[in-house]
C-alpha cells in the first residue's frame, strides 16, 4: 500500500505573487510547491488580502471562526489559489481588505491594530488544526512572529492537536507589543509570564512561536547558530540556547524556473552558461534604461534591497566616492527608511550617469538588474538567508557579501584555491565597515578585468544548484519527526 502523504498547513503571513515584501513571500510560495513535489499534502494559510480576494469569488466551503477574547469573529474560506495551490483564506474584511501593505500603510506606519489582525491568523491557523473541514493537519509549520500565536493557541488548547514547527526568517521582527494586548488574546492568563509569551513586561508573538511550538527552524545553518548569542539573538539568545536540541537550520532554496536567465520574461535577452555574451545586451539595456553613460566595460554593481539599518547600505553610501573612482558604476533598487531613501536619491543626484536609484519595489527591474549587472552587492549587518546573493549567482553575476548568515552559507570565497577545485563564486569580507566592502569590491574587480577568468566564475557560480530539493527534503524529514 503507498503510504498516506503527510498533511501540512503552511501558515504565511505573505506569498508571491500576490503580497510580497520579500525573501518570505519567495519562500512561502516556492516551499509549499516544493513539498508538494515531494509528496506532501501542504495546503497554505494566509489572511484574505485584497489580492487573494478574488479566490473567494469562485465556489469555496467556509466555516465561522467564534470572535474570542477582545478578537473579532472571522471566516475561514478553503480555496484553490491560481496556480492549483490548495489554502485556506482568514476573511475578515476590517482587518485584511485595505490598500497598502501587509504590515505598513502606503506612508510606511505599522497598522495599528496589527496585534489583533495577527492574533487572528494564528488563531485561525489554530482552529483548521482541529479539523473544521474534512482535512486534518497532523503538521503546523508557522512563518515569523505573524502567525506565531498558533503554537500558543494549540499547545494550550485542547488535546490531541497537530504536532507545531515555527521558522524564523528575521528575528529582528518580533510582533512586540503593550502589555494590555494580552488580554484580547484570549490566552490563559498564566502564559503572561517569562515561560510564557511575556517579554520584558510586553506581550511577544516570536515568543510565544519560540516557547511553544515542538520544532524550531530558521533558514540558513550560520543563523541557526549566531541567534543562539547576542547581539542577533535580539533578547531572545537564552530562550533559544535552551532549546537548542530542538532549533536547526535549513537554508532557503530559490524558485529556480522563475528566477532563470534562460526563460525570465522581464530581462532584454535571454542566456543561458552557454551563451554568457548575450548577459552584455542585458547590462546595454540595463545602462540605457537607467542613464548610465561612459564605457560600457566599466563595471556595473547591482543593488536590490529593502533599505534597512540590516542590509548594510549605509556601507555603500560611505564607500561611494572611492567605489566610483575604482571606476564603477552603481545602480540600486530599494525602498524603506526614509534617512536611506534620501541618501541614495542624493547619491544619485551628485553622480549623474554614474549612480542610478530607483526608489521602488518594481519586480522586473529586480530582475533586469540580476541580469545587467556584473556584480551584486550585500553588505548586510545580519542576513538570515538572503535570496538575491542565489538570483545572482544564477545569472552570473558575480555577488560580492558580507560573511554572515546565509550569505556566508550559499557564497564561496574567490581564491586560487576555489576557483581552481571549482566551487568559486563570489566575494566575502567579514567586518561591516566600508574599508572591508571596498576591498572586496577590488578583489572582485581584479577578476572581472581578466575576462577569461571572469567567465570561469560567472559559470560556476551558474552551475551551482541552489533548487529546493535538498531542503524540502530536510523539511519532510523534520515534518515526519516531529509528526511521529
Ligand atoms: P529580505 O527578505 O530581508 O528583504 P531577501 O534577500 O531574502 O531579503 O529577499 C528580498 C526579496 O525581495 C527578493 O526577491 C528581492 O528581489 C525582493 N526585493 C527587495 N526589494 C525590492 C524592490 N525594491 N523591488 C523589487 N523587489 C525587491
Ligand atoms: C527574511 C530575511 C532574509 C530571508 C527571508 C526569507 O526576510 O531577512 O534573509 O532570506 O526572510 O527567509
Amino acid at each position: 500500500m503507498p503510504e498516506e502523504p503527510l498533511r501540512v498547513l503552511f501558515a504565511a503571513p505573505e506569498c508571491a505573487p500576490w503580497v510580497k515584501t520579500g525573501g518570505l513571500g519567495d519562500v512561502c510560495a516556492s516551499l509549499p510547491r516544493a513539498l508538494h513535489r515531494r509528496g506532501v499534502d501542504v495546503r497554505l494559510m494566509l489572511p484574505a488580502y485584497p489580492g487573494l480576494k478574488g479566490t473567494l469569488r469562485t465556489a469555496h466551503e467556509s466555516v465561522p471562526l467564534p470572535a474570542l477574547g477582545g478578537l473579532p469573529q472571522a471566516h475561514i474560506a478553503r480555496v484553490t489559489l491560481p496556480g492549483g495551490q490548495a489554502a485556506f483564506l482568514v476573511d475578515c474584511p476590517a482587518l485584511y481588505d485595505r490598500p497598502g501593505g501587509p504590515y505598513q500603510d502606503a506612508s510606511g506606519h505599522d497598522w495599528e491594530d496589527n496585534p489583533v489582525r495577527f492574533a487572528v491568523l494564528g488563531r485561525a491557523v489554530a482552529h483548521v488544526a482541529t479539523w473544521p473541514f474534512d482535512w486534518r493537519a497532523q503538521v503546523v509549520h508557522c512563518n515569523d512572529w505573524q502567525t506565531a500565536l498558533a503554537p500558543a493557541y494549540l499547545a494550550l488548547g485542547a488535546t490531541p492537536r497537530p504536532a507545531t514547527v515555527i521558522t524564523i526568517h528575521n528575528l529582528a521582527f518580533q510582533g512586540l507589543f503593550p502589555p494590555q494586548v494580552f488580554a484580547s488574546l484570549g490566552l490563559p492568563p498564566e502564559s503572561f509570564s517569562i515561560d510564557g509569551v511575556e517579554f520584558h513586561g510586553q506581550v511577544s508573538y516570536l515568543k510565544a512561536g519560540l516557547q511553544y511550538a515542538d520544532a524550531i527552524t530558521t533558514v540558513s545553518p550560520s543563523y541557526a547558530r549566531e541567534i543562539r548569542q547576542a547581539p542577533l539573538g535580539f533578547g531572545l539568545e537564552g530562550l533559544l540556547q535552551r532549546r537548542s536540541a530542538v532549533l536547526s537550520g535549513i537554508l532557503n532554496g530559490i524558485d529556480v524556473d522563475l528566477w532563470n536567465p534562460a526563460t525570465d520574461p522581464w530581462i532584454e535577452r535571454r542566456y543561458d552558461a552557454a551563451t554568457l555574451h548575450r548577459k552584455t545586451d542585458n547590462k546595454g539595456a540595463l545602462r540605457a534604461r537607467c542613464g548610465l553613460a561612459g564605457a560600457p566595460a566599466v563595471p556595473l554593481i547591482g543593488v536590490v534591497s529593502r533599505l534597512t539599518q540590516q542590509k548594510g547600505l549605509d556601507l555603500v553610501l560611505e564607500a561611494a566616492d572611492r567605489l566610483l573612482r575604482l571606476p564603477a558604476q552603481l545602480v540600486v533598487l530599494g525602498a524603506g527608511e526614509v534617512h536611506l531613501e534620501r541618501a541614495f536619491r542624493e547619491l544619485a543626484r551628485a553622480h549623474p550617469g554614474r549612480v542610478s536609484v530607483t526608489l521602488a519595489f518594481d519586480e522586473p527591474l529586480a530582475h533586469r538588474i540580476e541580469a545587467g549587472a556584473d556584480i551584486f552587492l550585500m553588505p548586510s549587518r545580519f542576513e538570515p538567508c538572503g535570496m538575491n546573493q542565489m538570483y545572482s549567482q544564477r545569472y552570473g553575476t558575480i555577488p560580492v557579501v558580507r560573511a554572515t548568515g546565509g550569505l556566508a552559507d550559499s557564497v564561496v570565497d574567490c581564491t586560487p584555491a576555489t576557483l581552481a577545485n571549482g566551487s568559486a563564486s563570489g566575494f566575502l569580507f567579514e567586518s561591516a565597515s566600508a574599508p572591508a566592502l571596498l576591498a572586496a569590491i577590488e578583489r572582485a574587480i581584479a577578476v572581472y578585468r581578466e575576462p577569461a577568468l571572469w567567465q570561469h566564475l560567472q559559470r560556476q557560480a551558474m552551475a551551482r544548484d541552489f533548487g529546493w530539493d535538498a531542503s524540502a527534503r530536510a523539511y519532510a524529514a523534520l515534518y515526519a519527526r516531529i509528526a511521529a
